[in-house]
């Protein structure tokens, strides 16, 4: 994990180094302010020598003003390094979630993957925004003023340093218990995420259902085991501070002792005296320092574990090395033997063999549940099936690039999904080179340029989040002249007209076979209408193709078919 941190440094390591200066300097600089006390008492106030009172009446000021400088400098190199990998860090997470297959979405909730981008992100920032400053410049200037106080009196020293072992002993094991407990805490504010997101989505069916207490009470539970988590760091946490100045003021103690005494009997000067018990001051402060430090790197420290694990996860679909662009489809698109199972164990698609000839027009039908939704996203290759191959025009769709594969193909899916943005970028998704007149041309054909122009702004209407300003119909004419825009050989519709009324259906039907000449369509659908003219009809049920045929063949057999359209499911 230190080694993955270590890689993200790497192109600032200029600036890094820059600012390691700096914080030496203004290590320095510290330590010397602090020495400068020795001079002031012991030759200007005992010696009386004016000239030493000039040096240093004009050191101080001037050591103020450099220690400002590189402090400011520092400051400013240390967050901009910081600040830009988490800019980073950030992107990759976000392209890494682009990457990953539907797979990984479908066992994941929305809300852990938010509070990896967010929370665990924000975490890591603020470590490695504190980290290199505490531990390098702090860690300088003890180093520092430690060399002073040897320097002044090592005997001393020594005593004062007497506390340590004591001091670390409890620290580290404070440390594990803290990265323990912001583990907790993080999987804790997953939840809070999760929930969040799932009350938004589902804030009418709660309404409907009087659910509102129920919902709060399930979100107060989830906000106290929290509040617990994070009680029980913050006892660690401040417990640390006060043990250490317990043990320092200690030894303070002891040197005082012996260092007073030193002076009363005249073996030790009081200059050396008052500078030895400044930089011992001082020294206080940046371990102090570090130990209020350590929460947030032991946060730190599991959060990037857990934006690492997301980071290093391997999609499950991937493009093979020697993948090749395929050709748009000539022949077939062959289904052969298809296997298939979302979960281990519970087979979906049992030996599915079927082929779609170029140009035809397919249509699967079958009871809710029985796999045809499946057999789209197979195609589209979120899944790769466990038994069996498609073929387009012989090849392998495991062979082919991904991006060559889906853009021959346009989608209209089961349940409409469209950005938050105007009715022209939702439309133009399908095909970002697309001019104004085609925008319209694919409205028309999809039955939405009426209904658009009759919004406020036309095509520059923005769709509400979820699409919620729209009608389900309305919303799934768009997704139709997305589909449509994208001119695409293949075509999958997967109940994509499920919405529309009678009416509309019958238009949006006949613009859509007018659309689907020369294109090879594979389509889901309910109503007998839609199915009819299919060049072949393909009966699903349970994961098994169980009849094929024409819609006259079918119709004549006592089969499933005829079962479906005497329930009216077609
Ligand atoms: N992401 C998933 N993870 C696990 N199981 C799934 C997943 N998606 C679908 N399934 C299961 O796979 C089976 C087939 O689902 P599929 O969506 O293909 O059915 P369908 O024929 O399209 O049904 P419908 O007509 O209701 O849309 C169902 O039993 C469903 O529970
Ligand atoms: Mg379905």
């Amino acid at each position: 994990m230190y080694k993955q941190l270590l890689q993200y440094l790497k192109p600032y390591k200029t600036r890094f180094f820059v600012s390691l200066f700096c914080m030496a300097v203004v290590s320095s600089l510290t330590g010397l302010i602090r020495y400068l006390l020795k001079p002031m008492i012991d030759k200007v106030f005992i010696a009386r020598d004016i000239h030493s009172l000039y040096l240093i009446v004009f050191s101080i000021p001037l050591a103020y003003f450099l220690l400002g400088v590189f402090n400011y400098a520092k400051t400013y190199f240390m967050s901009s390094i910081a600040q830009r990998i988490t800019l980073t860090i950030r992107t990759q997470t976000y392209e890494q979630l682009q990457r990953l297959s539907s797979g990984f979405y479908a066992k994941g909730t929305t809300g852990k993957i938010m509070s990896r981008l967010t929370n665990d992100i924000a975490a890591l920032q603020f470590a490695l925004n504190r980290a290199p400053a505490t531990i390098v410049c702090d860690g300088l200037t003890v180093i520092v003023l430690t060399g002073i106080l040897f320097y002044l009196n090592w005997k001393f020293a020594l005593v004062s340093f007497i506390a340590f072992p004591f001091v670390s002993l409890p620290i580290i094991n404070f440390s594990r218990r803290m990265r323990h407990l912001s583990r907790e805490g993080q999987k804790q504010m997953a939840e809070i995420y999760t929930n969040l997101q799932e009350s938004i989505m589902a804030i009418n069916i709660t309404k409907a259902f009087n659910q509102e207490k129920t919902e709060i009470e399930r979100f107060k539970k989830i906000n106290w085991d929290l509040y617990t988590l994070v009680m029980r760091f913050t006892k660690i946490e401040a417990l640390s501070s006060p043990l250490m100045e317990f043990m320092g003021a200690f030894a303070v103690g002891l040197v005082l002792f012996f260092a007073g005494k030193d002076v009363i009997s005249g073996a030790w000067s009081p200059g050396s005296f008052f500078a030895f018990f400044a930089a011992a001051f001082s020294i206080y402060q940046p371990i102090k320092n570090f130990s209020n430090l350590n929460p947030q790197i032991q946060q730190a420290i599991s959060a990037s574990e857990r934006i690492f694990e997301l980071l290093n996860q391997a999609p499950d679909i991937m493009e093979k090395t020697s993948a090749q662009e395929i050709a748009p489809l000539r022949e077939s698109i062959k289904f052969d033997g298809i296997g298939f199972e979302y979960d281990k164990g519970i087979r979906v698609l049992k030996d599915v063999s079927f082929e779609v000839m170029s140009g035809e027009v397919v249509a699967i039908v079958g009871p809710s549940g029985s796999g045809k939704s499946t057999l789209v996203n197979l195609l589209l290759r979120f899944y790769d099936p466990s038994k069996g191959g498609i073929y387009i025009d012989g090849n392998d769709i495991r062979n082919v690039t991904l991006h060559s594969l889906r853009s021959q193909m346009s989608i209209v899916t089961q349940e409409t999904i469209l950005f938050n943005e105007s009715i022209r970028y939702n439309i133009a998704y399908g095909n970002s080179s697309a001019s104004e007149d085609e925008i319209v041309m694919a409205a028309k054909l999809a039955q939405a340029h009426n209904f658009i122009e009759k919004t406020p702004k036309g095509y520059n209407t923005l769709i509400g989040e979820r699409g919620v300003l729209l009608s389900g119909g309305e919303k799934q004419r768009i997704a139709i002249a997305r589909a449509l825009i994208r001119n695409p050989k293949i075509l999958l519709l997967d109940e994509a007209t499920s919405n529309l009324d009678a009416e509309s259906e019958q238009l949006v039907q006949q613009a859509l076979e007018k659309l689907m000449e020369g294109r090879t369509t594979l389509m889901i659908a309910h109503r007998l209408a839609t199915i009819k003219n299919a060049d072949k009809i393909i009966v699903l049920e349970n994961g098994s193709i169980v009849d094929a045929g024409t819609h006259e063949e079918l119709f004549k057999k006592e089969g499933l078919y005829k079962r479906l359209h005497h329930l009216q499911l077609i």
